[in-house]
């Protein structure tokens, strides 16, 4: 694997928008413009990198299409994250060959954290032919220049090179509008816990400048965005690999001093780099969301062991408490892992009993998926699924009653919330720590921030009347 990171000289960047010209240019002499379609799998970090992929269309002279159907390109932006993930995108390749036939000149790209694995993209080479063009996530600023080779060629092309990844600043984003933008702060983890397959899909760590996110940052609020998420997948690292002196908490500190009304968070935060400081600067801030995801992943030390996740049970509950002592309202959610190689019962009874302790706002809670060529992949693994599929049930029904019981507390307080859609009758908007109110109003009163009174509730999301 290699090991240095490369920042994408703005010289090939240059070349790249001037190659978006000339594609620009080959659909305005064909007399029509030409549409695309990307779909994204995974995380926001995905979400993320499919705006940039938006934008590099359109600077070519694409429109978005709402779905594959006669797409003059379809990418599809994969994630590799568990073994369900991959058989959605090899399912949704597969089918894309009647697509295809119907509309002989499409092209069909894909990309993302599947196509990091060597594995992947030899299958795609090979048994899904109708694929054009393949690029992992360190290859991703290219793309014009490979939507450029096939076509004018015709060929196949396959930008797959292991990388320990690159920084490229200035690829034209599109952004699909609303009040929220994420910012990707960092790329790619140095941590290889033992299951996760996300290091070797992503590369190593690595920083944007300070400068070049508070400039990013300065002009979504210029363009009236009011909620910014700050994106990586170790956040709480940001920095290190800078030697600025210059860490996570100075950079939100910094962002939070912007002028205006709006909402900044973060994610992903990992335990083990979590710092005081870090509370601290979001308790200092009023415009720092008070909503903190801390994936834990097991309640049980063994197996935090075991999955390398560096902290232990008690670590861990000293940091929710310290974070909840300078911030009473702080919402919590979490990641967790179930049915880890080895675990026992009694092993996961340890992460129920945490849950139980913590009383998280929410949980995202998946099953163990092996990933080829992780450590965990080896570990022996003797529970059945029946036995992981009755703890996944145990889980989900106690963090649901937990659920429940929080949303319940709110009935009858008043809440700030920023209006952010329309769903059928009602507004959609979501509170400092980011749950879902609906209530009546107006189209119009999207983007502002208001005070609602909550009137009712149910597991995932609260109803109420505006003040
Ligand atoms: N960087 C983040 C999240 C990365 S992936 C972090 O460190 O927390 C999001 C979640 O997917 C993880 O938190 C974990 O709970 C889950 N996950 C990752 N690999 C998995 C695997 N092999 N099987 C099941 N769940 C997995
Ligand atoms: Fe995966 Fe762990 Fe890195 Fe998160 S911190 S992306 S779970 S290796
Ligand atoms: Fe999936 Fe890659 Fe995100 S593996 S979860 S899209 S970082």
């Amino acid at each position: 694997m290699e090991t240095k990171t490369t920042v994408i000289a703005p010289e090939e960047l240059n070349k790249q928008a001037e190659i978006c010209g000339e594609i620009r240019a080959h659909w305005a002499a064909a007399g029509r413009t030409p549409r695309a379609f990307v779909d994204t799998y995974g995380c926001q970090q995905n979400e993320a990198d499919s705006e940039k992929i938006r934008g590099m269309l359109a600077a070519c002279g694409y429109e978005m299409a709402e779905t594959e159907e006669g797409a003059d390109v379809i990418v599809l932006n994969t994630c590799a994250i568990r073994e369900h993930a991959e058989q959605r995108v090899y399912g949704n390749v597969g089918a894309l060959v009647h697509t295809k036939r119907r509309h002989p000149g499409q092209k069909i790209f894909l990309c993302g954290c599947m196509m990091g694995q060597d594995h992947v993209v030899q299958k795609i080479r090979e048994s899904y032919r109708h694929v054009d063009g393949v690029f992992n996530p360190h290859q991703l600023w290219r793309f014009p220049e490979l939507l450029k080779y096939v076509l004018s060629t015709n060929k196949r092309i396959f930008a797959a090179e292991d990388s320990a990844g690159s920084i490229a600043e200035g690829i034209p984003l599109l952004r699909q509008g609303g009040v929220k933008a994420w910012v990707s702060i960092m790329y790619g983890c140095n941590n290889f816990c033992s299951y996760c397959i996300v290091p070797y899909v992503r590369g190593r760590e690595r920083s944007r400048r300070p400068e070049d996110i508070l400039a990013e940052v300065r002009g979504l609020l210029d363009q009236g965005i009011r909620d910014i998420t700050l994106l990586g997948q170790n956040v709480n690292s940001y920095g290190k690999d800078l030697g600025l002196g210059v860490d996570f908490a100075d950079l939100l500190a910094e962002i939070a001093r912007l002028p205006g009304d709006f909402w900044l968070r973060f994610m992903t935060s990992h335990p083990k780099d979590a710092t005081k400081k870090l509370f601290d600067t979001m308790a200092a801030s009023p415009k720092i969301a008070k909503q903190f995801h801390l994936p834990v992943q097991s309640g049980n030390d063994r197996v935090l062991k075991e999955m390398n996740r560096r902290y232990t049970r008690e670590q861990y509950l000293s940091l929710v408490e310290y974070g909840r002592s300078v911030m009473p309202d702080l919402v919590l959610t979490s990641d967790i892992i179930v049915g880890f190689p080895g675990e026992t019962e009694a092993e996961f009874e340890d992460t129920l009993s945490l849950i139980e302790q913590v009383r998280y706002d929410a949980l995202f809670t998946f099953i163990y998926s092996p990933r080829k060529g992780t450590p965990a992949a080896s570990m022996p693994d003797p529970a059945t699924r029946q036995e992981k599929n009755a703890w996944f049930d145990r889980l989900v029904t106690a963090q649901n009653r937990i659920s429940e019981e929080i949303h319940r507390s709110y009935v009858g307080k008043t809440v700030r919330v920023l209006v952010d859609g329309v769903e059928g009758e009602s507004l959609t908007a979501r509170t400092e720590g980011g749950r879902l109110v609906r209530f009546p109003g107006p189209a119009d009163w999207i983007g502002r921030f208001m005070d609602v009174e909550i009137t009712g509730h149910n597991t995932w999301s609260l109803t109420g009347q505006p003040k």
